[in-house]
């Protein structure tokens, strides 16, 4: 046995590995030394794996040999790495040209539909003049959808092109909210002041009818009511609506539950009431029906007509929300396209 190490390139190896790695420029020249020397097919992994061939006796000083030179190894790459690293960071900070000026990615924002939105707009306006909100069934009876609301037997609203019926035959869409005064009278004494929003459902489709849509009814049933306080009220609400200029009319109309009946007209929103091609010219838009409840729908809610009175109203939500935005065709606010509703985000 000698005193001579079994290898005597290791340590002019080692010296050399070094000295390259002292004079790596870039990360990638380092990691080819690291490859070429601890890499699979690397010098030092290649001793490594030959140390079982030597003599048992000679093995364990040579392994350390070889550990050793390879813990120094690792040791200067990862030194001149971290130094590379930091130096090709402030190299990129400062040197590359780095435009912070461009705008940042957005996240797209949610909306909500704008039908959603006119409905919750409108839901705020009658609640904080003091109406309660009451829901009802979207499966009606004809009862309650017709007959308690004073439609004659052979009303055209009761005819199979208007109305979805459900297939015991029994049943029906509502095709309006009105009942929900019905339920709403059944149930609670006056005085009362009730809107009732939701879906109603009618057989009629085209560029300004979708064969379901969404109303608000209103009605209000206290002592020694007048139309004017229908008037009063619906003129309270398109000003909150629409602003403080705007004014409603109140043209006679007809409808079985109310007795006398009005259509209410706002002038129009889009043009000032100047004539436009939305107002047909005439500086007014329909947008409500109204009028004072009749006294046989009072009765039938066991409601004493001699002792109370009421109006009711009712509107529909998509023709709102159509004026509110300009929208043309009814048919946008239920095809969920989202070019057309991300226009209201
Ligand atoms: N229910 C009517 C409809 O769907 C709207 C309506 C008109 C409701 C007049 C009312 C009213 O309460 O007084 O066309």
């Amino acid at each position: 046995m000698t005193d001579q190490p079994h290898d005597p390139e290791l340590v002019p190896l080692r010296d050399k590995t070094l000295a390259a790695i002292t004079a790596a420029t870039d990360s990638d020249t380092l990691e080819q030394i690291r490859v070429s020397c601890l890499g699979k097919k690397g010098s030092l992994t290649g001793r490594l794996k030959e140390l079982g061939k030597l003599p048992a006796e000679a093995r364990p000083a040579a392994g350390a040999a070889i550990n050793e030179v390879k813990d120094a190894l690792e040791e200067a790459l990862a030194a001149r790495g971290e130094s590379l690293k930091q130096a090709e960071l402030a190299l990129r900070l400062t040197g590359e040209p780095f435009d912070i000026t461009p705008p940042g990615r957005g996240f797209p924002a949610g909306a909500p539909h704008p039908v959603a939105d006119v409905m919750e707009e409108l839901i705020d306006i009658f609640t904080s003049l003091g109406f309660a909100v009451e829901e009802g069934p979207e499966v009606e009876t004809d009862r309650y959808n017709f007959q308690m609301l004073n439609f004659p037997d052979d009303h055209p609203a009761r005819d199979m092109q208007d109305t979805f019926y459900v297939q015991d035959g029994r049943r029906l869409l509502r095709t309006h909210t009105s009942p929900v005064q019905v339920h709403a009278m059944l149930k609670r004494k006056p005085p009362l002041a009730v809107i009732a929003p939701g879906r109603v459902y009618r057989c009629d489709s085209d560029v300004t009818h979708s064969p379901v849509f969404h109303q608000v009814e209103g009605f209000l049933v206290d002592r020694r009511v007048t139309m004017g306080h229908l008037k009063a009220t619906l003129e309270l609400f398109v000003q909150r609506l629409y602003g403080r200029q705007t004014k409603i009319r109140l043209r006679p109309s007809f409808f079985p539950f109310t007795e006398p009946s009005a259509e209410v007209d706002v002038s129009c929103v889009l043009c000032g009431a100047k004539g436009c091609r939305v107002c047909k010219q005439t500086g007014w838009l329909e947008i409500l029906g109204a009028g004072m409840i009749d006294p046989n729908v009072l009765t039938a809610c066991e409601i004493d007509p001699e002792v109370w009175g009421g109006f009711a109203f009712g509107l529909g939500v998509e023709r709102i929300a159509m004026l509110k935005y300009g929208i043309d065709d009814i048919r946008l606010l239920y095809e969920n396209d989202p070019r057309f509703l991300g226009q209201f985000a």
